[in-house]
């Protein structure tokens, strides 16, 4: 066996063999199955985009709408699931309840038969149609109400915006949303994937490894970065601020939210794609100010980070649609959950079909050798007077 040098962030190596997505972070180009992401935007629907990433090739007109139909059966939750979520703190972030939430299907759902396909369709079905009901459900119960129903006569999208205000959304608004789901349905091997595929090798349960891939997409560096954007943008407040903004980014080396990725060194194709939606969305709807703020804010990254490859990324523009839409900053990164709950469950099976447990190694930097100390004789190293930061 060859042993590699130690690579921080395990940039540039490979962590599984996979045909489910493909990235050129040169050219700027991402394909799902071989299909650019530029076509499935214009053509696709994102239940359609689930099915290709999940069995690998489009539905037939009959195969979407079993799919479809298996969804809208399968979006109600739980009282118990309800009840459990009436508990959470109003003040708890929306991705830790969606992390809670999602772990507790396990509970519910707890047949663990993974060399079962009809299982195997079953946690697919359930994970794709209750992701959303859990978001909304918690957005609901935070303000004090009910959870809303979903609406069996709507699509996918429809119904999710539906269930976040009880009221149906503009077409043009729901296919928008659509879009922006299948734009972050799947992305190689990112940390939550990497993480879903870790916690998928131990052979337990699919809601496990969504729970443990929600946990993951919650970081600032990662999904979190779509709502750190908005906040930043109503930071710098207008174009006028934007230079000095970034400016002081620069001198303190601070990272400038929604831009640089590890793989792109160019745009990512998402955040082009974004773009001319939230352009589109403004035309229709009304313009945002926060847009041109955006744009200036492009303009001068480019010009002090271009020359490193520090482009715009997926969640650089994403909020902006977001918002538009009426929805609020903190379910911005739990709507990236639900689109990439598809990318995860494809991984989870491709896992599955070629499974061997992850057990990477590691490079100890640690001592050989010591003596052990009995507590009376030990010396505190801490300087903070033994308190280790205690909060009574
Ligand atoms: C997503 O992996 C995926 O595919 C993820 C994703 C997906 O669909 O799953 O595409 C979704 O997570 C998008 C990324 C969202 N995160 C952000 O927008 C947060 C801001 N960006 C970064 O923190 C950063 O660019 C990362 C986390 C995205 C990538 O980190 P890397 O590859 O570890 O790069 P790095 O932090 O080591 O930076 C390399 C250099 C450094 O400069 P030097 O020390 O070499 O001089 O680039 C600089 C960094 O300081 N840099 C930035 C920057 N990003 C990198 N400088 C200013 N602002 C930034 N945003």
């Amino acid at each position: 066996m060859t042993v590699c040098e130690y690579r921080p962030g395990l940039e540039g190596i490979p962590a599984a063999q996979s045909s489910i997505s493909y990235v050129d972070g040169q050219k700027g180009i991402l394909e799902y199955r071989g299909i650019k992401i530029e076509e499935l935007a214009e053509k696709c629907t994102f239940l359609e985009t689930a099915y290709l990433l999940i069995w690998g090739e489009l539905p037939t007109k009959e195969d979407l709408e079993e799919f479809e139909t298996e969804i809208r059966y399968h979006r109600r939750i739980k009282y118990s699931i309800r009840d459990m979520m009436k508990c959470f703190p109003d003040s708890g972030h929306p991705m830790d309840a969606l992390q809670t939430s999602a772990a507790a299907l396990g509970l519910f759902y707890s047949r663990r038969a993974l060399d079962d396909p009809a299982y195997i369709r079953q946690a697919v079905v359930r994970l794709l149609a209750k992701t959303p009901s859990l978001v909304a459900a918690f957005q609901l119960m935070r303000k004090g109400n009910d959870p809303i129903q979903p609406n069996d006569d709507l699509d996918y999208a429809t119904n999710f915006l539906y269930m976040l205000t009880e009221r149906k959304p503009k077409p043009l608004a729901a296919k928008i949303f659509d879009v922006c789901l299948t734009l972050h349905a799947e992305h190689t091997m990112n940390a939550s994937t990497f993480s879903a595929r870790v916690t998928a090798s131990t052979l337990t349960d699919p809601y496990a490894v969504v729970a443990s891939a929600v946990g993951t997409l919650a970081g600032p560096l990662h999904g979190g970065a779509n709502e750190e954007v908005l906040l930043m943008l109503e930071e710098i407040g207008s174009v006028a601020n934007v230079r000095a903004y970034v400016e002081k980014c620069v001198e303190n080396k601070q990272k400038i939210m929604g831009f640089g990725h590890r793989v792109y060194k160019v745009k990512d194709p998402r955040a082009t794609i974004l773009q001319h939606l939230a352009e589109r969305l403004f035309y229709e709807l009304g313009s945002d100010e926060y847009y041109d703020i955006a744009l200036e804010l492009e303009k001068i990254v480019e010009e002090k980070y271009g020359a490193k490859g520090i482009y715009a990324n997926v969640d650089f523009y994403s909020g902006l649609l977001y918002r538009k839409l009426g929805i609020p900053t903190d379910l911005f990164t739990p709507i990236f959950a639900i689109a990439r709950v598809a990318g995860w469950l494809a991984h989870w099976k491709e896992q599955l079909a070629a499974n061997r447990i992850f057990r990477p190694t590691q490079v100890y930097t640690g001592l050989h050798d010591i003596a052990y100390v009995p507590i009376d004789e030990r010396v505190s190293v801490n300087n903070n007077n033994g308190s280790h930061g205690k909060i009574y």
